[in-house]
C-alpha cells in the first residue's frame, strides 16, 4: 500500500506530453528511469553532433530521418505519396508496383520538396516580450511581437537559412528555430502501394495494422556538402549525424521515444473550447463527409476509371472524416467537457484569491467569445464541407487569376499557361456526372438557415453541369488554346464562374475576417488563461483536485509535474513504452501484429487487400532472412504509448540506445482524442517495425546496395 503511494508520488511525466528537446534535461532522469541510456545532451545538443541532427522535417507536414553516411532518408508512404505519384505514368506506374532506383543515377529529382534540419533553437521570450503588458492594446502588441520577431529573423539570417519565430503557450514565451533548408532530395525507393498503403482507408486509424508505410529518399548537396538546388552534379549529403539501426526489437513494455514535428494539439482548451469541437465542428464536418464520401465511393465501385481518379481525394477526405468520429466519440468516452468544469470551477475560486485577481474574468470571457464564434465558425464550416465540396467551384475560382491578367494585360501568357496545366491536371481526374451528384447532395444538406429550394438546387445544376465550360473539358481545353485577352468576358459569363466568384467573395468578405477576429480573441484569452493555469500549478491549490478518485476527472496535464506546450509543428521528443491495450470490454490487442495477419487479411478482390505475388512467396516460405523476430515471425507493425499527432508521420522510433526500431505512421482510432486529451489506457501510436521496412527493401525488393549503406545492429 506504501509502496504504492510512493510509485505514485513519484513525478511520472511519461506517456504524455510532448516536449522541447532544448529543455529535455527536466526529463532525463524520468526518461533514465524509464529505459532511456542515453544522456539529453546525446538527443539534443549545439555543440556537439546529435541525434537532432538526424532528424528532418519532411516536406510541410512530415517527419524524416537520415540512416546513411550518404544522406539515406526514411519518410512514411503517404508522406512520399505526392512525390511517387508525380513521378508515376500509365508506363511506370510506380504508385501501383513501387520504384527501386538500382543505382544513384536512376534516383529521382523532386521538385518542390524541401527537408530541413533544425540547427538551434533559443528562448527569446526576453526578446520578443521585454516590456509588453498584458494589458497593453492586443492590436499594439501584436505589432510589437511581429516587429521583434522580423528583426530576430534578419540577425540571423544566412543562405539557405530560415529562421522562425513562434509563440509557445499561446503566446507566453516565444522559442526562435533556426534551420537549414535542403531543396534537391531525391526519391530513391517506395514499396508498391499494396505494401505501402495496405489496408487503405479501411484500415487506417486502426489497430490491429499491417501498412507497410514508409518511402525512401536521398538528400544531395553541393561539392562543398551545402544545400544546393538540384544539379545533376550534386553528391549525397554526409550528415552530421545518422541513425543506426536496431535489428533486435522490443519487448512489451520497453522503452521508446519518437523525435519529429508533431502539428497541432489543443491541450488546454477551456470546457467552452471543447463543446465546440465537439458539438459543432466534428459532427458538422462529420456529417457532410459521410455524405460526400458515399457519393464518390458509389461512383468508384460503378467504374475502375473512376476509382482511380477519385482514390486519392477519397482518401484525404476519409482521413480527416474518420479521425473526428473517434475524437467525439474519445472525447464523450472520458468525458472531457465535465473533468474541464470541475478544473474550471477549481480555477475560478484560487482566480478570486489572487491579489488585482487578473485571471477572475477569463474564463466567463471565453465563454462569451466563443459564442460569438459559433455562427461564423458554422457558415465557414458549411462553405468548407458543402459549398466547395463540388469540385468544379473551386476550380472555377482559380481562373479568377486568368482574367485580372487578361484586363490587365499583365503576365498573359505566363498567367494562361499555368491555367492550361491547372487544367489538364484537374481534369485529369475529374467526372462531371460524379461532381453534378456532389453538388446536389451537398446543397440538398445546407444546415436550414441558408439552404436553397429543391427547385432551386436543380435548376442550378442544370446550368452548371450542361452549360458550363468548366463541366466540358474538351470545350474548356479548345477555349484555352484560342484564348485571347478579351475572351476573360465569357469566364465571367460562365455561370460557375460568377456563382464560384460570388460564394468566395461572400466568405472571405463576411466570413473568414470574423472568424479570424473571434480567433484572435480567443487565443490571446487562452494566454492570460495559460498564464492562470501555470499560476494555479505553482501555487499547488490544484492539489485537491488530484486526491483519490477525482483522478481520472481531471485534465491528465495538469496532474503531470510540468506543463508541455501544445505542438505547433516544431521538434519535440514524445517518450513511452512498447504496450498493448484494451478497446472494449473483454477485448485486448497484442502489441505488435505479424505477417500472418497480412495473410489473413488477403482479399484479391478487394483493392485495399490485394497481397503481392513475391510477398505471398516470401512468407510460405518463411524466408525473413536476418529481419525475423525471435519467434521466427516476421514483425509488421507495433504499438506504444508515444504521444504524438499529424506531423509525426515518418518520425523515427528509438530504442533506449537512440537506434531506430520504428518509423510512426498513425494512430489507435481509440485515441484519436489524445489531441485534446490523452488518455494513457486508450491512446496508442502506431509504428511501422525497422525489420518489416527492411525486408520489403532486401528481401521483396531486392535493393540491398541501400541496406549496405545503413549501419545495422543485430
Ligand atoms: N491516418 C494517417 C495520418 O493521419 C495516415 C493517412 C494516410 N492514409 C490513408 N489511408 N488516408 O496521416
Ligand atoms: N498519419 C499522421 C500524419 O500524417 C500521423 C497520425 C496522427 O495523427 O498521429 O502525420
Amino acid at each position: 500500500m506504501l509502496f504504492a503511494a510512493m510509485i505514485f508520488c513519484l513525478p511520472v511525466f511519461a506517456d504524455e506530453g510532448m516536449w522541447l528537446p532544448l529543455l529535455l534535461q527536466q526529463n532525463q532522469e524520468d526518461m533514465q528511469r524509464s529505459g532511456l541510456r542515453l544522456t539529453a545532451e546525446d538527443i539534443y545538443s549545439i555543440n556537439q553532433s546529435s541525434l537532432k541532427d538526424a532528424i528532418v522535417q519532411f516536406g510541410g507536414g512530415c517527419t524524416g530521418e537520415v540512416v546513411s553516411p550518404q544522406g539515406l532518408l526514411l519518410t512514411n508512404h503517404h508522406c512520399g505519396f505526392d512525390y511517387i505519384q508525380s513521378h508515376s505514368s500509365v508506363e511506370h506506374d510506380y504508385l501501383t508496383l513501387g520504384f527501386w532506383a538500382q543505382s544513384m543515377q536512376e534516383e529521382l529529382p523532386c521538385p518542390g520538396l524541401e527537408v530541413r534540419f533544425l540547427k538551434e533553437m533559443r528562448d527569446v521570450t526576453e526578446a520578443v516580450l521585454e516590456g509588453l503588458s498584458d494589458d497593453m492594446p492586443e492590436a499594439a502588441r501584436q505589432d510589437s511581437v511581429k516587429a521583434r520577431s522580423g528583426r530576430l529573423r534578419e540577425e540571423f539570417a544566412g543562405a539557405n537559412i530560415d529562421v522562425r519565430v513562434l509563440p509557445f503557450y499561446y503566446g507566453n514565451q516565444y522559442y526562435m528555430f533556426v534551420y537549414e533548408v535542403f531543396k534537391d532530395v531525391r526519391l530513391v525507393g517506395a514499396p508498391p502501394s499494396n505494401i505501402g498503403k495496405f489496408g487503405g482507408d479501411t484500415d487506417n486509424w486502426m489497430w490491429p495494422r499491417h501498412t507497410g508505410d514508409f518511402s525512401v529518399f536521398r538528400i544531395y548537396a553541393d561539392s562543398n556538402n551545402m544545400p544546393a538546388p538540384y544539379s545533376p552534379g550534386n553528391k549525397p549529403y554526409e550528415p552530421k549525424k545518422y541513425l543506426k539501426i536496431d535489428l533486435r526489437g522490443y519487448e512489451e513494455g520497453d522503452f521508446t521515444f519518437v523525435f519529429g514535428y508533431p502539428g497541432r494539439t489543443q491541450e488546454y482548451l477551456s470546457s467552452f473550447g471543447v463543446e465546440q469541437v465537439l458539438k459543432v465542428e466534428d459532427p458538422m464536418r462529420v456529417a457532410a463527409r459521410t455524405a460526400r464520401l458515399e457519393v464518390i465511393k458509389a461512383a468508384m465501385e460503378k467504374d475502375p476509371a473512376t476509382r482511380i481518379q477519385y482514390a486519392a481525394k477519397a482518401a484525404s477526405i476519409a482521413n480527416g472524416w474518420k479521425k473526428w468520429m473517434g475524437e467525439i466519440k474519445g472525447i464523450e468516452r472520458i468525458n472531457v467537457p465535465g473533468s474541464k468544469r470541475d478544473y474550471e470551477k477549481v480555477f475560478q475560486d484560487w482566480a478570486g484569491s489572487v491579489s488585482g485577481a487578473p485571471y477572475s474574468g477569463v474564463l466567463p470571457a471565453l465563454k462569451s467569445a466563443y459564442q460569438e464564434m459559433e455562427p461564423y465558425l458554422t457558415e465557414a464550416v458549411i462553405f468548407q464541407e458543402h459549398t466547395i465540396a463540388p469540385e468544379i467551384v473551386p476550380f472555377a475560382y482559380s481562373f479568377q487569376r486568368l482574367c485580372q491578367a487578361s484586363k490587365e494585360q499583365d503576365k498573359l501568357e505566363e498567367t494562361l499557361a499555368r491555367c492550361r496545366a491547372a487544367a489538364e491536371k484537374f481534369y485529369k481526374d475529374y467526372n462531371p456526372e460524379v461532381d453534378r451528384a456532389l453538388f446536389e447532395t451537398m446543397m440538398a444538406l445546407v444546415p436550414a438557415q441558408d439552404r436553397m429550394s429543391d427547385a432551386e438546387i436543380k435548376k442550378m445544376a442544370a446550368s452548371f453541369y450542361e452549360k458550363s465550360l468548366f463541366a466540358s473539358p474538351q470545350k474548356m481545353m479548345t477555349f484555352l488554346d484560342k484564348y485571347k485577352a478579351a475572351d476573360y468576358k465569357t469566364i465571367e459569363k460562365d455561370p460557375v464562374y460568377a456563382y464560384a466568384d460570388r460564394v468566395y467573395g461572400e466568405y472571405s468578405k463576411s466570413v473568414y475576417p470574423m472568424l479570424m477576429q473571434c480567433r484572435k480573441t480567443i487565443d490571446s484569452l487562452q494566454r492570460l488563461y495559460m498564464k492562470g493555469q501555470l499560476a494555479l500549478k505553482e501555487s499547488g491549490a490544484f492539489a485537491p483536485l488530484l486526491a483519490g478518485g477525482q483522478k481520472k476527472l481531471v485534465l491528465s496535464n495538469v496532474g503531470s509535474s510540468r506543463f508541455y506546450p501544445d505542438a505547433n509543428f516544431t521538434l519535440r521528443v514524445t517518450y513511452g513504452k512498447v504496450q498493448g491495450f484494451t478497446p472494449a470490454d473483454a477485448v485486448r490487442y497484442r502489441h505488435y501484429t505479424t505477417l500472418d495477419g497480412i495473410m489473413q487479411k488477403e482479399n484479391p478482390d478487394i483493392y485495399d487487400y490485394v497481397v503481392e505475388a513475391k510477398l505471398k512467396e516470401l512468407y510460405a516460405k518463411k524466408d525473413y532472412g536476418r529481419y525475423a523476430n525471435a519467434l521466427g515471425e516476421m514483425p509488421v507493425a507495433f504499438i506504444g504509448t508515444n504521444h504524438t499527432t499529424g506531423g509525426n508521420s515518418g518520425s523515427p522510433v528509438l530504442n533506449g540506445d537512440g537506434n531506430l526500431i520504428g518509423i510512426n505512421f498513425d494512430r489507435n482510432w481509440e485515441g484519436t482524442m489524445s489531441d485534446i486529451r490523452y488518455d494513457p489506457e486508450m491512446c496508442r501510436n502506431i509504428m511501422l517495425d525497422i525489420r518489416y521496412c527492411l525486408f520489403i527493401i532486401d528481401k521483396f525488393a531486392g535493393a540491398s546496395r541501400l541496406v549496405e549503406e545503413m549501419d545495422i545492429i543485430e
